[in-house]
């Protein structure tokens, strides 16, 4: 398959639509990475989806919308008080929230759930994406299942050049890290992947919010995560990362102390470290992660590709506050590192 990188002109943006009125997968950017879309409801097309990403069969889809109007068919019950605030807060923007679905959403989307995941994003490009198909649209991040998620068109097309017809090159992404994903099916709206709508600004809007246990530690043996995302190696670059949190002086010392015994020890190590911190570490080799947790997120997933390119054997990363978009970040800094923190 030869895949066309295109802008999201008239020319990108007709073929997309056609191509999604035809079961096809098409690459398109939204305001937190990108994303890898087909009909929503169509089984046949999500299939697709899956074989593109390498993705396991049991890891549901969020099913993208254009406007709040195409919601209420894909879902079984009325959205009470608290999700109507929340979509009038938060929508169109990074949150997908959880609802019972209706039987208009193929088995291929919910993987087996009897719930289904809806986001309405920001992005104008995704928004005209999805009207000119005019149907919704089942998107994953464009990674290759187990990679960081894609935050340029770039590396949508280091993924999945060849498996997909075309890719909508709509520039970097804005957030960075995926969408916020709110379980609604309970009493109180329980985040169950944290992103760049944070459970304090839900509780604001909502009245109170829970965030699921397991989003900043690993799972224990046979434990079944209430997001089926959540037990897959995730984010993961190839050289082992260690995450170092405690005092900023004390951190820079132990990580670049760490650095130099790697390389005696005839290794390729590479340190993620914020701005106010990177002087600690004179000429050692330093990418940088930003000045505080949003941009962090900004940063996070293009760094950990990075860090496979320069082909760095270990690596060692300073950390944000988990509070915020700091809890989004090291969530997926900590899946990365499979959760080896060390606290000085
Ligand atoms: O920002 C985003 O959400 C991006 C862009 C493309 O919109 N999409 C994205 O999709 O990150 P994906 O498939 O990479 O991650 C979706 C996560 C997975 O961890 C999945 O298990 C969880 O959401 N999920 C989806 N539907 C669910 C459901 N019905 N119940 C529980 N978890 C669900
Ligand atoms: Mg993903």
């Amino acid at each position: 398959m030869v895949t066309q990188f295109l802008k999201p002109d008239e020319q990108g943006l007709a073929l997309a639509a056609e191509l999604l009125k035809g079961g096809s997968v098409v690459g398109f950017p939204t305001e937190t990475v990108y994303g890898l879309g087909a009909n929503a409801l169509d089984g046949e097309a999500v299939k697709r989806i899956y074989e593109a990403k390498g993705r396991p069969g049991d890891n549901p889809l969020i099913v993208h919308i254009s406007d709040l109007s195409e919601l209420r068919p894909l879902i079984s019950v009325e959205p009470d008080e608290k999700a109507l605030r929340m979509m009038k807060a938060f929508w169109p923007g990074p949150l997908t929230m959880i609802f019972p679905k209706s039987d208009l959403i193929p088995n291929e989307v919910s993987a087996g759930l009897d719930t289904v995941g809806i986001r309405f994003p920001s992005h104008p490009v995704a928004q005209e994406m999805i009207r000119r198909a005019g149907v919704p649209i089942a998107a994953p991040s464009a990674n290759r299942s187990g990679r960081p998620s894609p935050t340029t068109a770039r590396h949508v097309l280091e993924d999945m050049d060849g498996r997909v017809p075309l890719i909508l090159d709509g520039g970097a992404c804005a957030v960075g890290v995926e969408s916020t994903v709110v379980d609604m099916t309970g009493e109180t709206p329980r985040v169950l992947r944290p992103g760049g709508v944070t459970a304090e600004q839900i509780a604001a809007v909502a009245g109170s919010s829970l965030v699921d246990d397991a989003v900043l530690r690993p799972l224990g043996e046979g434990e079944q995560p209430r997001s089926p995302g959540m037990k897959y190696k995730h984010y993961a670059p190839t050289g082992e990362l260690t995450i170092v949190t405690g005092d900023p002086e004390q951190v820079g010392k132990y990580i670049a102390n760490c650095y130099d015994e790697a390389v005696s020890a005839g290794r390729k190590p590479l340190i993620l470290a914020l701005d106010g911190n990177a002087a600690i570490y004179g000429d050692r080799n330093v990418r940088l992660l930003g000045k505080d947790a949003a941009e962090m997120a900004h940063s996070l997933f293009a760094l950990l590709r990075d860090a496979d390119t320069l082909g760095a054997d270990v690596l060692f990363s300073e950390a944000v506050e988990a509070t915020g978009v700091g809890l989004a970040v090291m969530n997926r800094l900590g899946r990365a590192a499979a959760f080896r923190i060390v606290e000085v």
